[in-house]
């Protein structure tokens, strides 16, 4: 294998040059290099659907998506994301991600890995931003350290719900307790430990984040601008400008991420896969 790595920002994020995903992937090398740098881009990978998969699951366990109505027609484990329509029926979900998270830290055993490819992409706009939590965590105040040492914070997907035809009649509160029982909140540490490697990161989002225990619904708002706003300082931040043919492969518990908003009438589609923290070392 002959490929060379050329970081792609200061603090994390390598791009493999001259990878080939079809002849290179397999074995435990791409998991071991995205450990160690947290994104890796793919540039030119050509790969059929089947093919994606198939480097996925050299990644670990794919993990279906929460939307199945958007799953790619042959290969389920493929969400596909998409602004396209094909005989007039969207071909995959419009608006995904565009606000910084972590991808399904609502849950209780959130996806470690995801991997991105991008099928049709904008020439402007539609571009992805990412924000090392390590970096953060290590750039954190002493003062802000110790008091957040030991505590949990809220995650919930009730901050992102937007309000549909099915609940017209209801009351927000009613709404609530209804997307409570579908998808319960989870607690995750405000330091939390990497399942593969066990190094800390600092794992909220502006996205997911309700609030934090032991303080008061103000004091968590407070805190949670104040460390959003730290996390995604202007140093701390990677953009990427996809091109067609680019695969970017993430790591969940050392970054967050946000897709910026582009001309829905130009298309931008991906084939997306996330990938437990299933390979145990
Ligand atoms: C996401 O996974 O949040 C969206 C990423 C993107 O489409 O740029």
């Amino acid at each position: 294998m002959s490929y060379k790595l050329r970081p792609l920002s200061k603090y994390f994020g390598v791009e493999l040059v001259g990878f080939d995903a079809r002849r290179d992937a397999g074995g435990t090398e791409l998991l071991d290099l995205l450990l160690k740098h947290q994104l890796l881009l793919l540039r030119n990978q050509d790969l059929t659907a089947a093919e994606l998969v198939e480097v996925g699951r050299g990644m670990g366990p794919i993990l279906p998506f929460l939307l199945s109505n958007y799953r790619h027609p042959e290969f389920n484990e493929i969400l596909v994301t998409s602004n396209e329509k094909a005989n007039g029926k969207p071909i995959g979900v419009a608006r995904v991600g565009n606000f910084w998270h972590s991808d399904s830290s609502y849950i209780a055993n959130p996806a470690n890995t995801t991997l991105l490819h991008s099928i049709k992409v904008p020439p402007t706009g539609g571009d992805t931003l990412f924000a090392s939590m390590y970096l953060a965590l290590d750039e954190l105040s002493p003062e802000l350290r110790e008091t957040l040492e030991g505590r949990t914070a809220v995650h919930t997907i009730r901050k992102r719900y937007k309000v549909t035809a099915q609940d017209v009649g209801q009351s927000l509160r009613e709404i609530d307790d209804r997307l409570k029982l579908t998808i319960p909140d989870v607690t995750h540490p405000v330091f939390r430990k990497h399942p593969l490697t066990g190094r800390p990161a600092l794992y909220i989002s502006e996205g997911y984040t309700l609030s934090f225990e032991g303080m008061s619904w103000e004091e968590s708002q407070e805190m949670l601008e104040k460390l959003h706003a730290h996390a995604t300082r202007e140093h701390a931040i990677y953009r990427h400008h996809w091109r067609v043919g680019d695969i970017l492969i993430w790591d969940n518990p050392s970054l967050i991420h946000a897709a910026m908003a582009s001309d829905p009438e130009i298309p931008r589609t991906m084939h997306r896969l996330s990938i437990e923290s299933g390979v145990t070392r």
